[in-house]
């Protein structure tokens, strides 16, 4: 596993390894024991849901997931018996999702206690955070449509329990710990990072010398980016929309913004669908990839008098901007796949209107504007395939997840203390976690394959035999 490694007691930036309480795991004193750790003793954490009376549809949704993520099935019955989180704590902002509470099962499998706070403020399903409440080992404090303080408020619920590791999507945790909780810094092992826009976020907070402990990244294992943004993302975001708006797409011209697994995935589907798809960049290679999978490209200027629906995909702010809209065909559909939603410029579409009908459809706001065209605004400009559709397929998170979960018991395994400790800042996936995924996944599709022979592997390993 090629990461960097630190000494032994003291952690760079001078923080010293902290000490941990001995508990056993799953144990109600083991919780309390740690949430006496740094910033002294703390009240019992209690769940915050929408209608805890929804627990009994979320556990059903979770077992129809479940169904369909062999891998994490295979994880979860090693970490049963190796026990890697055994008295941790673990704090997590993630989607709150059927797939998610099938990640979380693993953690209170493997020992930990997981404190779960939403990644989004529209995408959480009340009745799998209802269902993850009444889990023993788990805290959740996740509504839907929360206000952007309620947000933080729970970020920071999950926090008071003193995290080991930390599981993010989007950064927002990883950022509050760092800004508002330094506190607790001592104590975080590492973590994982889920999405694109959250590695940039760490590696810019790396860069400057801020970021305090490890954190994989977990979104740039090949397993990610190949099925959960490409496949997964691509076609949950197409499902988003339709179940929005209950457009056509055959014959319709489709704007992508953003070439990348996401954008990518998002235009074959939409292709495979029947539309004219049009790729925005501002990268050269990834816009003659486009170019050459043959899709048109033209910049945004000359694509927003021609789209019907526009699907952002760039991990970038303003991409729809005031001059866009204000070239946009009357009935235009806007929809965003970016982590967060700056890539549709609301403000300026909510300038722009003279009149606003909200939800016209569930998930879907018309702007009118002066001259008289109205433009379809999808999921407030939040993750459409997360609040309009559920996200990526259980199937493809089944792999996704598997990453994360093995990446967090390499760092659980990665004491303070030890020879070993990884470095702070910002790890990739090793190639050995995401080799024994894909070989989990095809065991449990029962696909087999060829294997070296020793003359072909010595045939890879020399420089010697040429024609
Ligand atoms: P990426 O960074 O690999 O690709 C983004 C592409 O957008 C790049 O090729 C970049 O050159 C291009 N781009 C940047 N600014 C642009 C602009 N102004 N106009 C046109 N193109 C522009 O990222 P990836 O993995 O494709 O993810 C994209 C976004 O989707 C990120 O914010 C990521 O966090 C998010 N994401 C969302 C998921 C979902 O379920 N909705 C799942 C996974 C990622």
């Amino acid at each position: 596993m090629a990461a960097g490694r630190r000494g032994a007691a003291v952690a760079p930036g001078g923080r010293k390894a902290p000490g941990r309480a001995a508990a056993a795991p799953g144990r109600a004193a083991a919780a309390d024991a740690r949430r006496d750790g740094p910033g002294g003793p703390r009240a019992a954490l209690t769940s915050e849901v929408a209608d805890p009376g929804l627990a009994a549809a979320g556990r059903a949704r979770i077992g129809w997931a479940e169904r369909a993520m062999p891998v994490l099935g295979l994880i979860r019955d090693s970490f049963q018996r190796q026990q890697p989180f055994a008295g941790l704590a673990v704090a997590a902002c993630l989607h709150v999702t059927a797939e998610t509470a099938v990640l979380v099962s693993l953690i209170t499998a493997g020992g930990g206690r997981l404190h779960l706070a939403a990644s989004n403020p529209l995408s959480t399903q009340d009745d799998i955070a209802a269902a993850l409440a009444d889990e023993p080992g788990v805290t959740v404090f996740a509504r839907s449509g929360v206000d952007r303080q309620t947000y933080y408020e729970h970020i920071h619920r999950a926090l008071d329990a003193a995290p080991a590791l930390v599981i993010d999507d989007g950064c927002d945790l990883v950022n509050t710990l760092h800004t508002e909780r330094p506190e607790l810094l001592p104590g975080v092992r590492g973590g994982c990072e889920s999405t694109t826009t959250g590695v940039a976020r760490l590696r810019r907070m790396a860069a400057d010398g801020t970021l305090a402990f490890p954190m994989v990244a977990a979104e740039a294992s090949r397993t990610r980016r190949m099925f959960d943004n490409f496949f997964g993302t691509g076609q949950s975001v197409i499902d988003g929309i339709l179940r929005a708006t209950n457009t056509l797409l055959a014959g319709k011209v489709v704007v992508v913004a953003g070439y990348g697994p996401c954008g990518s995935g998002i235009a074959e589907r939409a292709r495979g669908l029947g539309a004219q798809v049009i790729v925005t960049e501002v990268d050269p290679l990834r816009a003659l990839d486009a170019h050459m999978q043959g899709f048109r490209v033209l910049p945004m200027a000359d694509a927003a008098p021609l789209g019907q629906v526009f699907v952002t995909a760039t991990g970038s702010r303003d991409v729809i901007a005031r001059e866009h809209m204000e070239a946009m065909r009357d009935g235009a559909i806007l929809a965003n796949a970016g982590h967060f939603n700056v890539e549709v410029d609301v403000r300026a579409l909510a300038g722009l209107a003279v009149a606003v009908n909200p939800a016209v459809r569930p998930h879907a706001d018309e702007y009118q504007l002066a001259d008289g065209r109205r433009l379809i605004l999808l999921a407030e400009g939040r993750v459409v395939n997360l609040v309009a559709a559920e996200g990526s397929p259980a199937a493809v998170m089944d792999l996704a997840f598997g990453v994360q979960a093995l990446a967090l018991s390499w760092l659980a395994s990665d004491r303070p203390g030890d020879q070993a400790q990884l470095l702070p800042g910002v790890h990739e996936v090793p190639a050995e976690i995401d080799a024994q995924i894909a070989t989990l996944a095809l065991a449990s599709l029962g696909v087999e394959i060829d294997t070296l022979s020793y003359v072909q592997e010595e045939y890879l390993d020399s420089w010697r035999q040429g024609s």
